[in-house]
């Protein structure tokens, strides 16, 4: 898809976007203008992501659930890109289980990326858009299970509604300096958590991953996996002035699986 200019001058960061919808959203800043730290807590896939975006891209090794290591990216994003104005907080992880037999583990560790790594990578944002005077943006990859619980995601979907309600906590906190916080949420979107879970769920099912598979497409009324491109057009929508007058939404972005 050819750019727009909609994030011209714009300096981003990025996180999880060593793959998948991160990705995805990585290059779509770039392709519309903005310069853009790449960051993951895998520094090779960063690297290899900003290597594809080009003279516009920077990588960097976040783990957003490090309260010191992202204070200490989203410094060295400023000093690098010159500043900072936008922040895709996308960094997530899922698992699949029953109730019954989560895990402490699974539970701790959906809920320190999901919603602690969200937390902490708004908190900086924040801080450098206040301390700059910056009409700051962030979007938030929340999830459809930030909207409706799903059977063995519950430990999943409590980390994603978490999302939901701090993006609206922060949005009314700081719309008064002109900082805007919207969450996207993805359907089922073709990435590695995707494989994964077609293979969980297949396994808790009976049935086979092709099988979850087409009843994904199946429960989609535009008929179609999601990819991740999907995703990343919204949230540039979310990114640029084109909603200006937009925050504290949670966004569907999911071919009509979820409605409201
Ligand atoms: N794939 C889907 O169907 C789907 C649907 C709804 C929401 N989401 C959400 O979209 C986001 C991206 O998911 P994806 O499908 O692209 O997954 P993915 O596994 O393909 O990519 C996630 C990226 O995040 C990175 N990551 C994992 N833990 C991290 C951490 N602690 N710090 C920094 N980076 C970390 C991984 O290394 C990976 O590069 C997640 O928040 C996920 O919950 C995905």
């Amino acid at each position: 898809m050819a750019g727009h200019n909609l994030l011209r001058d714009r300096r981003a960061l990025v996180t999880g976007a060593g793959s998948g919808i991160g990705q995805a959203i990585a290059h779509a800043f770039a392709r519309e203008g903005a310069s853009v730290a790449v960051s993951d807590v895998d520094l090779d896939r960063a690297q290899a992501v900003a290597d594809e975006i080009g003279s516009a891209g920077y990588a960097f090794r976040l783990d957003v659930t490090d309260a010191a290591e992202t204070k200490a990216v989203v410094t060295a994003a400023v000093e690098r890109l010159g500043g900072l104005d936008l922040v895709a907080a996308n960094a997530g992880i899922s698992t699949m289980n029953a109730v019954v037999d989560l895990t402490e583990e699974e539970w701790d560790a959906n809920m320190a990326v999901n919603a602690k790594g969200v937390f902490l990578t708004n908190r900086e944002a924040v801080r450098h858009f206040l301390a700059t005077g910056t009409k700051g943006v962030i979007v938030n990859t929340a999830s459809l299970a930030a909207k409706i619980g799903a059977p063995f995601l519950a430990h999943y979907a409590a980390s994603k509604f978490a999302v939901v309600g701090f993006t609206q906590s922060l949005a009314k906190e700081v719309g008064e300096h002109g900082i805007r916080v919207n969450a996207v949420c993805p359907g089922y979107v073709r990435t590695s958590m995707q494989e994964r879970e077609l293979a969980w769920e297949g396994k808790l099912r009976g049935m086979t991953p092709e099988a979850v598979f087409d009843e994904y497409i199946a429960t989609t009324p535009l008929g179609r996996i999601e990819e991740p491109e999907d995703v990343a057009e919204i949230v540039v929508f979310l990114a640029s002035d084109l909603s200006g007058f937009l925050t504290g939404e949670a966004i569907n972005a999911s071919g009509g699986v979820l409605m409201d």
